[in-house]
């Protein structure tokens, strides 16, 4: 378990591509199980998450292959990361182990292809995790509605299919809202299914379209993604496509929050602001300044950040991904601010770690109170899930002295070259590599 060092103090200054989203590739991936013939995609991250859902893919008969990386002469960024290309070669196996879904939830996305493209699937329950339960009844109960039927068996969630999963019109939110990846697996299923499916309560998530997109160029008939309500007449067959992941616009928020929090000036690259929306909106009222040039962003902030409140809410609203960042960067802000949590209720394990480096965070249920400090202290401090580790990566940049973040490999599932990128703008941070 590798670990970072971070001497904080430094500004940040230059410029940082952001990189393919994870959380579009990872679902993306799986609907590739879908097509008959080779999908290339483009943007791919290069993240562990995204390696394990190759592998899964792999298992499960897809042929992949990561084409070299570009270099790029005449410019100062580095190398594009090399297409990634997927063909399916063998369709027996139906199978997600248990040893991969336990080191990714998102391997629940391949239960909705399987379930259309083979009539079977056996995936493993995802178990809880650091932010809370994380069900998966929505997904079932969408692909329930499909026509597949369902039972556990020994920790597997094993679906069959008799002849073809069958369009109908179904509510798909929760408790808790839409769901992205719910959303994802009833639609992919859908794409194959007899007849015409209506999704409502659809999750509109940016992540939701690309994969919709990348549907469509396959040869499936979807209209209203991006929208609560979606509609997939379903076809016989889709067929390989090539296609571009959209930029993570939480990577994208991360070091926009980076760029504030060390009072320093960055230039974004390859990114879309109009999927941040609500993080410019909050963080403009915090006194952060965003100006946009066509697919880049130039960030830069004032010494003094202004308290806000913020209550994380489905897309369009403020991504739950970037909260435990908003609350390292309000830990630093003049007053108290408020952060409730309506998406992951638990979702606050950075809390205690803030607050080992100097913080005043006091949680009430779902909501965390924040009282501004003048300056934050490094500290030892422990990594727990992928967000929260970005924000004590955000927090050691400013601390006075030395922070060490334990158990990075929370962030590698979800940051491209995290330090790399952090190092070429100024920032003092190293990996310690684990011995043996
Ligand atoms: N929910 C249910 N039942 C379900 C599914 C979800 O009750 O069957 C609840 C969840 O417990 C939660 C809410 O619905 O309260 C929304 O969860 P959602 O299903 O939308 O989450 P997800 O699709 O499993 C994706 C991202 C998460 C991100 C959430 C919310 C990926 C791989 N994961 O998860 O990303 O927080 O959407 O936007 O796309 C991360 O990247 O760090 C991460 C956790």
């Amino acid at each position: 378990m590798d670990s970072f060092l971070i001497r904080g103090g430094t500004r940040l200054k230059g410029k940082i591509e952001i990189s393919g989203s994870k959380n579009s590739a990872l679902p993306i991936v799986a609907a590739c199980l879908l097509a008959e013939g080779k999908t290339t995609l483009n943007g791919v991250p290069r993240l562990s998450d995204v390696d394990s859902m190759t592998k899964l893919i792999g298992e499960l008969g897809c042929h992949v292959y990561r084409h070299e990386p570009a270099g790029r002469p005449g410019n100062d960024l580095p190398p594009l990361n090399g297409p990634l290309d997927i063909e399916v070669t063998d369709e027996k196996l139906c199978e997600a182990r248990y040893d991969i879904v336990k080191t990714m939830r998102a391997s629940i996305c391949v239960l909705g292809p399987l379930l259309a493209k083979r009539g079977r699937a056996i995936v493993s329950i995802p178990g809880g995790c650091a932010i809370g339960d994380r069900p998966v009844d929505l997904h079932v109960r969408g692909l329930q509605k499909l026509g597949a039927e369902f039972r556990t068996e020994n920790g597997n969630i094993i679906g069959e299919v008799h002849g073809r999963l069958k369009g109908c019109r179904m509510y798909l939110g929760g408790a808790q809202g839409p769901t992205v990846l719910g959303t994802i697996n009833v639609m992919c299923a859908a794409a194959l299914a007899e007849g015409e499916t209506v999704l409502v309560g659809a999750a509109c998530e940016p992540e939701v379209v690309d994969c919709a997109e990348l549907l469509i160029k396959m040869g499936a008939q979807i209209k209203g993604h991006g929208t609560p309500e979606i509609r997939i007449e379903g076809v016989d067959k889709l067929h390989g496509a090539e296609h571009r992941i959209i930029p993570d616009r939480i990577e994208c928020g991360t070091f926009i929050i980076a760029a504030a929090i060390t009072n320093g000036e960055l230039e974004l690259k390859n990114c879309n602001l109009d999927h941040l929306i609500a993080v410019a909106d909050r963080l403009d009222e915090v006194g952060v300044k965003i100006e946009r040039q066509n697919g880049t962003a130039f960030v830069s902030s004032s010494r003094r950040l202004n308290n806000v409140e913020m209550t994380t809410q489905p897309f369009p609203g403020f991504p739950t991904d970037l909260q435990a960042q908003l609350m390292a960067l309000l830990c630093l802000g003049d007053g108290i601010s408020v952060i409730t949590e309506r998406i992951f209720p638990d979702r606050f394990l950075h809390v205690g770690e803030l607050n080992r480096m100097g913080a005043r965070v006091r949680k009430e249920g779902p909501t965390a109170i924040i009282q501004g400090v003048k300056e934050l202290q490094g500290a030892s401090v422990m990594a727990s899930d992928l967000r929260a580790s970005a924000a004590l990566v955000l927090a050691g940049l400013v601390a006075r002295g030395t922070t060490k973040i334990d158990r990075v490999y929370h962030i590698d599932r979800g940051y491209e070259k995290i330090e790399q990128k952090l190092m070429a703008v100024g920032a003092d941070i190293e990996r310690i590599k684990e011995k043996g």
